[in-house]
């Protein structure tokens, strides 16, 4: 069956979802996490944990948390989103899939948590991740030199709400 045809469901991740999610993780993005961190993600911010699903099958993910104060401006008194990881399976993309993911989390860290700025770290090399975010209205703030462990070097993007 053609994929385009099928419908896309964006819901909260639940603690069933965990090994599909940690598996695209691995298939996609070489920053990986202990299962105790995802685990620790689904009881503090479930609702900043969102998986898409194709006809049962999960094919993406996203999460963001909370934290106090702004990387860029440093006021310690702003409230502001931290996307933390988004992925989706290779087959599946190119079909507004992490676009519906970032805009579940944006929605909610702006009228849920009264987020006034989300913010995320990029590779400068990831061009698919940085025109998805520029989509969305995420500028480049600055750029973090060896950011990562291979030593490459992350935009730190952003987008006000
Ligand atoms: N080349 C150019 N532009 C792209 C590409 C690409 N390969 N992929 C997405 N875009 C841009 C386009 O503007 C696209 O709109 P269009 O299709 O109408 O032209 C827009 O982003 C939205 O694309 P979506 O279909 O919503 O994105 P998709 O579901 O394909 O997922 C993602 C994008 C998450 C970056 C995917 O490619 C992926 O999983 N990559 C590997 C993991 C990864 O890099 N994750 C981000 C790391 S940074 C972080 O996690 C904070
Ligand atoms: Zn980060």
């Amino acid at each position: 069956m053609d994929v385009v045809t099928e419908r896309i469901r964006i819901r909260p991740a639940s603690m069933d979802d965990l090994d599909s999610v940690i598996a695209i993780n691995i298939e996609c993005l070489p920053e990986h996490y202990l299962k105790s961190f995802w685990i620790e993600h689904i009881e503090k911010w479930n609702d900043l944990f969102y998986v898409a699903e194709v006809n049962n099958e999960i094919v993406g993910y996203a999460l963001a948390r909370v934290e106090n104060g702004s990387p860029i401006t440093k006021n310690m008194f702003s409230k502001v989103g931290h996307v933390v990881s988004i992925a989706v399976r290779e087959k599946y993309r190119r079909k507004g899939i992490a676009t519906m993911l970032m805009s579940a989390l944006i929605y909610t860290l702006k009228t849920i948590y009264g987020a006034e700025e989300v913010y995320l770290e990029v590779r400068v090399s990831n061009e698919p991740a940085i025109r998805l975010y520029q989509k969305l209205g995420f500028v480049i703030a600055k750029r973090i030199e060896q950011y990562y462990l291979d030593g490459e070097d992350a935009y730190l993007m952003i987008k006000k709400l």
